[in-house]
């Protein structure tokens, strides 16, 4: 059997730099030897491409579980054909957002059912799950000047929708303390990483 990697996901509402962040562990890790595949949620592989120009940009009615229902087909695709088979053949995957962008966008933001989501979650995903969660933890405000004005349709859903997705973030952390770390995204980029890296360091057990 193969040496089992671990599975890292970068998590927060829209503007609130895990991208970045998730790129910089990327390099940090590679620097320190570690195996590492980068990939995201929506639409890391072809068919989840398609599904992610229909969540972000289709400009006609969806319904809120119309929305749950493309992103989880989305990650039953990428955690078979790309994330599991990179886990066990030993690589640290860092996944730029994951199942708790459902509970938190889809639950929290849009108001369906978190346990009907973690139930559908689960079936998406099946025994594969998070070994360590980063959620980067930003003011609606703050994330949203840096979101900018070009917008996809999730992040034009508004402002009290995205104070409901960062609250969501913060229940979700909550009540999963050991898998899931709060990060303060309002720093500048290089602080931001030096937190993360501490938490990093802590997890793999580097001494830097
Ligand atoms: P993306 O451009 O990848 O945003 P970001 O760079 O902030 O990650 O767009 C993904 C959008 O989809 C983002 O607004 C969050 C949303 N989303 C959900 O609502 N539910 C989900 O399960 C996932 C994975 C993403």
């Amino acid at each position: 059997m193969a040496k089992k990697g671990y599975f890292i996901t970068f998590e927060g509402a829209d503007g609130c730099g895990k991208t970045t962040q998730s790129k910089l562990v990327q390099k940090y890790l590679e620097e320190n030897g570690y195996d590492v595949l980068w990939t995201r949620e929506p639409g890391a592989i072809g068919l989840g491409q398609k599904i992610r120009e229909l969540l972000l940009h289709y400009d006609g009615d969806v319904a809120p579980m119309c929305e749950a229902f493309l992103f989880l087909a989305d990650r039953a695709q990428h955690i078979e054909n790309i994330i599991k088979p990179a886990i066990n053949s030993g690589k640290i995957v860092i996944c730029d957002r994951h199942t708790d962008s459902t509970i938190a966008y889809q639950g929290y933001g849009r108001g369906e059912d978190i346990e009907r989501l973690t139930y559908l979650n689960n079936l998406a995903t099946g025994d594969t799950k998070p070994d360590l969660t980063f959620v980067f933890d930003v003011s609606t405000e703050i994330a949203q000047l840096r979101v900018g004005d070009e917008k996809d349709r999730m992040e034009s859903a508004g402002i009290e929708f995205h104070k409901k997705v960062r609250q969501g973030y913060l229940k979700i952390a909550k009540q999963e303390p050991h898998r899931v770390k709060i990060v303060n995204a309002d720093n500048c980029i290089e602080d931001v990483f030096e937190d993360t890296k501490k938490l990093l360091n802590d997890f793999l057990k580097i001494n830097p």
